[in-house]
């Protein structure tokens, strides 16, 4: 019986997944697993690091981390390239820079004072006379291989060969272009960030973020107080997402969109975007917000939640903009800290038991209806984006394995 199967055998990840999608628990407990997540999806994959928005100026720079490992995204004083580096200081291993966001012409790493060049570079070290083989030209911050950007949204991958940025996109490019285009002259990430973090695994975020079906139960009490202000009956939630729909795009990616919603406009984002888009592993941009998923081991996890502002457009628009994201998304919101306390810390309890330890991520599984480009379009509660997720995730885990 393999539904009372425990943790596959170390290095082996086939068996994880049954064709009616029963998915094996392990995906979120398994320190094995995680580490196998962090060699071979978030070393292949192209990663979102940040919005160009964030570093206009040459100088600018900002810090966050492309999977579990810290960077630095600057824009080079000289030449106003957008590079990734490894915030890690190339003598012992101190992180050179602490700061969120900032502008600096070089890094000076606090362990002993090595200087760095925002493009990478070694620039000084302190008291060098007893060194005699120090080869600095060696010793730069390490750029990763490969950093682009889409429609302003900056990628960095850790591989040197590979699919291009907007290759490695497909069918989510059309949807940067969209969000790029919700300002008068495109958006800004102006507003920076809030952070939530929980003890629970990266991929539910992921998972919840495409999850319409929750949102009738986690989001009762939300749904009440809009109903109560308005003075109209609580909607019944099929009937609220019935022009919604699900897709999978291909390559992990994944949509929910309003299939008759007008154009984006600046005035239609203040209540958010008619879509969702989830791009593989760890960007989504849902509602007016770029969501940014670090995970920081199997069981723990962090997000920034960056509200989108748009650019040129009333500051009124922006302040809405603003108001709406707290309300749902902030530490008093009515939603966010909803979906944490069920979605992330009652699946984290309910998920210690192992007995059956497998999870059902079928819903709408023999109802997907093939489109163009090879997307697939599914019921607006469906699991199908959960389904499109997993479907890359386990051909970029399972590829090394056969
Ligand atoms: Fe950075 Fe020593 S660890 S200067
Ligand atoms: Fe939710």
């Amino acid at each position: 019986d393999d539904t009372s199967r425990q943790a596959p055998p170390p290095g082996v990840v086939s068996g994880l997944f049954t064709e009616d999608w029963r998915v094996h628990g392990s995906i979120y407990s398994s320190p094995e697993i995680f580490r196998l997540e962090q060699e071979r999806i978030f070393r292949r994959c192209w990663l979102y690091v940040g919005h160009e928005s964030e570093l206009p100026e040459p100088g600018d720079y900002k810090t966050t981390f492309a999977g579990t490992q810290p960077v630095i995204v600057t824009r080079g004083s000289d030449d106003g390239v957008i590079r990734v580096l490894l915030n890690r200081c190339r003598h012992r291993g101190a992180s050179v820079c602490h700061d969120e966001a900032g502008t600096a012409n070089f890094f000076r790493c606090p362990y002993h004072g090595w200087t760095y060049y925002n493009s990478g570079g070694l620039r000084g070290v302190p008291y060098d006379d007893a060194y005699t083989r120090l080869d600095r030209d060696r010793l730069g911050l390490t750029a990763l291989p490969r950093t682009e950007t889409y429609a302003g949204f900056i990628f960095t991958i850790f591989a040197e060969e590979g699919p291009s940025l907007v290759e490695y996109l497909g069918n989510a490019a059309p949807y940067l272009d969209l969000a790029a285009q919700a300002g008068p002259e495109g958006i800004q990430l102006s507003a920076n960030s809030h952070k939530i973090g929980y003890d629970g695994n990266w991929k539910l975020q992921l998972e919840n973020t495409q999850d319409g079906y929750h949102f009738a139960f986690v989001h009762r009490s939300y749904l009440a107080v809009l109903s109560d202000r308005a003075g109209t009956p609580p909607p019944v939630v099929p009937n609220l997402m019935a022009n919604w729909r699900t897709a999978d795009l291909g390559g992990g990616h994944s949509l929910g969109e309003d299939t008759t919603a007008a154009e984006v406009t600046a005035r239609g984002l203040i209540g958010g975007l008619p879509f969702n888009v989830v791009v593989f592993p760890s960007l989504a941009i849902i509602g007016a917000q770029v969501r940014h998923v670090l995970p920081k081991a199997v069981d723990r996890t962090e997000v920034r939640l960056y509200p989108m502002m748009l650019k040129g457009a009333d500051n009124a628009v922006n302040a809405a903009i603003l108001r709406n994201h707290e309300e749902f998304n902030g530490p008093a919101g009515a939603g966010t800290t909803d979906d944490m306390e069920i979605a992330f810390f009652r699946t984290a309890d309910g998920k210690a038991a192992t007995e059956k330890d497998w999870v059902v991520m079928s819903r709408g599984l023999d109802t997907e209806k093939p489109g163009e480009n090879g997307i697939v379009y599914g019921h607006a509660l469906d699991e199908l984006p959960h389904r499109a997720f997993y479907r890359q995730w386990r051909r970029l885990m399972e590829e090394e394995e056969s």
